[in-house]
């Protein structure tokens, strides 16, 4: 298979206008496409105002070229007909993801490949009445890709087999770390694990075990620091002296009996989410909420900068 030279976007929201960014960045002509005509006439804007703060933090050397290689098309065909790579980041419902991959397939070069942005919904539930069918995958990003590099690649069962280690090697060419989850689970890998430790916060919350700032600062003066650079195998052979295995046979009985008292999970309950609600608007007033999200991405944006610069 020949390496992605033209791009199309389909859905320019929150993650299709990241993707836009990371696939521009890497040198790629991007075509834009977004059902919403006040989405399509802002998106261009948007992107700009991402860059400009990349740029100020160090993180792309200018605006202006990548932006140069952007350009947004007022339908799906004329932003997909000569696509090697197609991106979707619509809507995270199956009956909307279906009709947009059938309008996909039918404007699609037949040697295209298709990611999907879902989260969760496996690509079976989807393509499986698409004439290319085996040109789709799921190409899951964390958001903002352009910050935040994983991908996961999840195929279909009828997805074509040459396709996943050709689009995790187009992925590691843009900057991204793209990892093959090699069954089709809900949840797919990444939410998968958040999922597991979010429950566990619940449930200590709901316990009265700890308050949900000590639960938070936990994982961001704790568990997270080593997070950022070696995942939880890697850091459980670091924890003992011999090793994983001896890791194993110190600490897995505890990990067991952990397990063991967990094994009927409540749904979060309303109560809950109340108490939690309660104590985080103590702690930012819902006004606040989109400054600390800004704060968030300058501190991403520090962290990318350090990992690339220490190679961590
Ligand atoms: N937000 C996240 O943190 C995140 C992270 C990873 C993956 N995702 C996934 O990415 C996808 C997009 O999520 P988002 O957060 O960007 O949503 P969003 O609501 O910000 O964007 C979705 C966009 O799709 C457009 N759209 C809807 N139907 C369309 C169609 N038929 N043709 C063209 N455009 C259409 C909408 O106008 C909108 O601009 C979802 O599958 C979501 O689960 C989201």
């Amino acid at each position: 298979m020949e390496p992605i030279r033209k791009v199309a976007i389909v859905g320019a929201g929150l993650v299709g206008r990241g993707w836009a960014i990371v696939f521009a960045r890497a040198g790629h002509e991007v075509d834009i496409y977004d059902g919403n005509a006040d989405i399509r006439a802002t998106v261009m804007e948007r992107i700009r105002g991402s860059l400009s703060d990349m740029h100020s933090a160090g993180l792309v050397d200018a605006v202006e070229p990548v932006m140069r290689r952007l350009a947004v098309r007022e339908s799906l065909e004329a932003a997909i007909s000569d696509a090697d790579y197609i991106q979707e980041s619509v809507l995270e419902v199956r009956d909307v993801k279906e009709a947009v991959c059938l309008e996909i397939d039918r404007a699609m070069r037949a040697n295209a490949v298709v990611g999907s942005s879902s989260s969760g919904i496996p690509a079976s539930a989807f393509t499986e009445s698409c004439a290319n069918r085996s040109r789709f995958l799921i190409a899951h990003p964390v958001n903002p890709p352009y910050l935040i590099p994983l991908v996961e690649l999840v195929p279909a069962p009828w997805t074509d087999p040459d396709v996943v280690p050709w689009l995790r090697h187009e992925m590691e060419a843009v900057g991204q770390a793209a990892i093959v989850v090699r069954k089709e689970v809900e949840g797919f890998v990444l939410n998968r694990l958040q999922g597991a430790l979010l429950n566990e916060a619940w449930a200590l919350l709901e316990e009265g075990v700890a308050s949900a700032a000590d639960i938070d600062l936990t994982v961001s003066h704790g568990l997270g620091y080593r997070w950022s650079f070696m995942g939880p195998f890697e850091t459980i052979d670091l924890n003992a002296p011999g090793g994983i295995a001896d890791y194993a046979r110190r600490l897995g009985p505890l990990y067991h009996s952990i397990a063991r008292s967990r094994t009927k999970p409540d749904p979060w309950s309303g109560k809950l989410i109340r108490k939690a609600e309660e104590e985080r608007r103590e702690k930012l007033a819902a006004s606040g909420l989109a400054e600390r999200s800004a704060w968030r991405d300058r501190n991403l944006m520090a962290l990318v900068a350090y990992k690339r610069r220490s190679k961590a």
